[in-house]
């Protein structure tokens, strides 16, 4: 069956706003978002009754337990929302007999390789975050072998709470900030995730065999001092950057040293280019200012 109606929960995330923002120029299908109110994933029992009535064609789920610090102690409710809601839903799916496009992150990781991660990396993740995520990961493959999982990393956009939007309030009220010099990634445009999910349906209507699991990211990769250097110039501000170590900038929880991930399956599956980290971060800033 043809996919038009696709149900996206997380409307009011990044990557939930910038498909948003990308739903019109993509006529043939019929996007409909719902946020936290519309779809709570804080209780898996009641979203089988929310997608019937919706009645989509396929499901893609943005909306996630982000708050990386906050879930070391807030246990309960990340797992529910990142594991047990997004295996209830890769279930509802499968039952309906429709695609599940879900998104997973570079946490699952230990962290300590120095070459990029493949999508059969050994899970081994750095936080409970991540843990959460990887729960997610191996109980909607358990019940549904044709969700399609892409694990991102170091997510931004114009719209909502990320590092570049922090970084450019922070140099405009600051003479100067200390960055995290020795975590290396790949920053990644929730624009540009949001217009692969899109290809992922258009494959999936062209009889593409998309499922399991798949990394996206910027190309490219970098430090969180380097991306802040960047931002500063891009965006004409004045502040002095310092790089300082993991150790000097201790948070509740762990994060990865390396966490570049390696995109080349999904760019050879789907026949897309990925633009550059720095390519899609001025497109960003151009939005800011
Ligand atoms: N952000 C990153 O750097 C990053 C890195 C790696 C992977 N990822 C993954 O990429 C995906 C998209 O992330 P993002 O950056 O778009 O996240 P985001 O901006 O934090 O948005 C997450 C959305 O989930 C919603 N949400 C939270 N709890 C919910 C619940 N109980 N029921 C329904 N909705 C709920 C939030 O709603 P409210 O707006 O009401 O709070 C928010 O709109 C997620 O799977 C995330 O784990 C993100």
């Amino acid at each position: 069956m043809a996919i038009h109606k696709v149900l996206v929960t997380g409307a009011n995330g990044q990557l939930g706003w910038e498909l948003a923002q990308a739903a019109g120029s993509f006529p043939a299908f019929d996007f409909v978002f719902v946020d936290r109110n519309a779809m709570d994933l804080s209780n898996p029992n009641e979203l089988e009754a929310i997608v019937t009535l919706f009645a989509p064609d396929a499901i893609i789920n943005t909306a996630a337990y982000t708050a990386v610090d906050k879930a070391e102690t807030e246990t309960e409710l990340a797992h529910t929302i990142n594991a047990e809601a997004v295996a209830q839903l890769a279930k509802i799916a499968k039952h309906k007999n429709i695609p599940f496009i879900t998104y997973s992150t570079d946490y699952v990781f230990n962290g300590n390789a120095t070459s990029p991660y493949l999508t059969d990396t050994l899970l081994e993740p750095v936080n409970y975050y991540g843990q959460t995520k990887a729960d997610g990961e191996q109980m909607a493959m358990a019940e549904n072998p044709s969700t399609i999982i892409i694990r991102t990393s170091w997510v931004f956009s114009s719209h909502g709470n990320n590092f570049v939007k922090t970084m450019m309030r922070l140099m405009k009220d600051k003479d100067a900030l200390n960055i995290v010099g020795d975590q290396k990634g790949r920053p990644t445009y929730a624009k540009d995730l949001a217009l692969a999910s899109i290809e992922i349906l258009k494959a999936l209507n062209e009889g593409k065999p998309i499922k399991g699991i798949y990394h996206y990211a910027n190309k490219g990769e970098t430090s969180w001092f380097d991306f802040a250097q960047k931002i500063k110039a891009l965006a004409g501000l004045e502040c002095n950057l310092t790089a300082i170590t993991s150790d000097q900038f201790p948070t509740p929880a762990k994060r990865p040293n390396y966490s570049v991930l390696d995109t080349q399956k999904l760019e050879n599956e789907l026949g897309i280019e990925i633009p550059h980290w720095e390519t899609a971060l001025k497109q960003c800033i151009d939005q800011l200012i």
